[in-house]
């Protein structure tokens, strides 16, 4: 036997700039890819398909196994280090399933096309998510500035320039049940439908402004209170959010499906607005826009 096939790959985590839930029924929202992500490599080996980690030591989260098992046969060892927070809004399920359909096709000598990638890692998102619109892995997929829309016809992806704003990232230290939040809101329609509807206007005006971070900042907090009127946002998010405001964010806003996760804060200018929050106590980090990916 010749020596064994291996396969590299490796896809960016993303933030929702405004837009979750209300992009599961129609409305667009837009959404960045972060400079931060998750990698996979993989080898053929003897046996059963070993999930493990960067030092080779055996992941055993049962949804990490499935999710794997979706794309990956026995007889491979796969190998995941990610740099995203599980479970809190930035997208690292979404990531995985990108990385592991990129790795399987280099592992193959395959060339995969955008939509190719886009395509194969649906399928693993939707068992980590039940009904997810397709935004985390299209930007996981292709990074840089998105609106997206979910259509009868498919998802509408549509790149925007990338602004220069930075957004502070605030870990609530809660972890969110994307799956049960959605759900929640799903049965909370129609009642809920003209929040919804909003929410998606909202974005319209979010992406005429998109380099001007005061106005973007005002929609973001608008956003927020859309979201806590349907329902996913927390007490601790909501401190967060006026926190940020308070240390002189321009806006800010959960991101992700919320139940917790993180708070985005919008600022021209992060250094002064995390030392602020820093001397509360409080710790967050800086993601800027990453530039979009040209796909193989
Ligand atoms: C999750 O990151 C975003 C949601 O809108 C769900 C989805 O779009 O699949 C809450």
């Amino acid at each position: 036997m010749g020596s064994p096939l291996t396969g590299r790959g490796s896809a960016g985590g993303k933030l929702i700039l405004c837009g979750e839930h209300a992009v599961v029924y129609g409305h667009p929202a837009i959404a960045l890819g972060v400079d931060r992500g998750t990698r996979v490599t993989m080898r053929e080996v003897d046996g059963a398909l070993r999930v493990v980690d960067a030092d080779g030591h055996a992941l055993d989260d049962p949804r990490l196994r499935e999710a794997v098992a979706t794309l990956i046969p026995e007889g491979w060892e796969v190998r995941v280090s990610s740099e995203l927070p599980i479970g809190r809004g930035m997208g690292s399920s979404a990531a995985l399933a990108v990385a592991l359909v990129r790795a399987e096709a280099d592992a193959r000598g395959l060339t995969l096309t955008a939509e190719g990638v886009h395509e194969r890692a649906f399928a693993v998102e939707r068992k980590f998510h039940g009904n997810p619109s397709g935004i985390d892995h299209a930007v996981a997929a292709r990074g840089g500035v998105v609106r997206y829309r979910r259509t009868l016809e498919g998802p509408e992806i549509t790149p925007l320039p990338v602004p220069d704003w930075a957004l502070v990232v605030l870990d609530s230290g809660e972890e969110g049940n994307t799956a049960a939040l959605v759900a929640g809101v799903g049965a909370r329609r129609p009642g809920i439908d003209p929040l919804l509807d909003r929410i998606g206007e909202v974005v319209t005006e979010a992406e005429k402004h998109l380099h001007d971070p005061v106005a973007v900042g005002r929609l973001l907090l608008e956003n927020h209170a859309l979201l806590v009127a349907i329902g996913v946002s927390t007490p601790r998010l909501n401190d967060l959010v006026a926190a940020a405001v308070q240390c002189g964010a321009t806006g800010a806003k959960l991101a992700g499906a919320g139940g917790g996760g993180v708070v985005i804060a919008l600022t021209a200018d992060p250094a002064p607005v995390l030392a602020a929050l820093r001397a509360r106590g409080l710790h967050g980090f800086v993601c800027r826009p990453s530039p979009a990916r040209a796909e193989a």
